[in-house]
């Protein structure tokens, strides 16, 4: 729906403003071109094998949204990318779990896809709890590969499954 990147758009700075969960900063964000940017990664998922985006909804509101990209070079086409992001006020719920869902069925069914992949801060439980329930393993452990602001030392987990 033409609305939903709107949404989509509003709840990504919104959840980047938590300055928690993804390395991108709203100011960030913005830099690349607001919805118009959005809009323009719509339209590369639409025409990309491999690729899919998923929102979902809760009484007319766009609570969450999951997204899936291969790489671009031919050697990284056959492994999905998920980036996924659910409002503060409505997780725990069961929504990410839903997208995830909904995303790992599709992709079970893709040809061109046989791996999924994501990178997570090594301190999101949530998320990591997600993915292990999912059946991702952990491939990789990058201690201290970001540094925020603060001057704070965060690692991530590079996590797989396969489709
Ligand atoms: C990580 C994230 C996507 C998970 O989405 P979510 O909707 O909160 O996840 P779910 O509700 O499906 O599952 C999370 C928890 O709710 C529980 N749950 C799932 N379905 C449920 C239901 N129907 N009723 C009650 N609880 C439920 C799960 O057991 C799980 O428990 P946990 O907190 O012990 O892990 C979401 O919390 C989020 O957007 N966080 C900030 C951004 C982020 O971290 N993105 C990922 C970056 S890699």
């Amino acid at each position: 729906m033409p609305g939903d990147l709107d949404e989509a758009h509003a709840l990504h700075r919104a959840v980047l403003a938590e300055g928690t969960a993804f390395i991108t900063t709203v100011e960030e964000l913005d830099a690349l071109g607001g919805v118009a940017y959005r809009r323009l990664v719509f339209e590369e998922i639409r025409r990309t094998a491999g690729a899919a985006m998923w929102v979902a909804r809760h009484g007319g509101r766009l609570v969450g949204w999951l997204s899936v990209r291969p790489g671009p070079l031919a050697q990284m086409r056959h492994c999905g990318k998920i980036e996924v992001m659910v409002a503060a006020d409505a997780r725990g719920r069961g929504v990410g779990t839903a997208l995830l869902a909904a995303c790992v069925a599709w992709a079970e069914q893709e040809p061109s896809l046989t791996k999924l992949g994501l990178a997570v801060f090594d301190d999101n439980q949530r998320a990591l709890g997600l993915y292990r329930r999912f059946g991702f393993v952990q491939e990789g452990h990058r201690p201290d590969e970001y540094r925020s602001a603060d001057g704070r030392y965060r690692g991530d987990y590079l996590m797989g499954r396969r489709v």
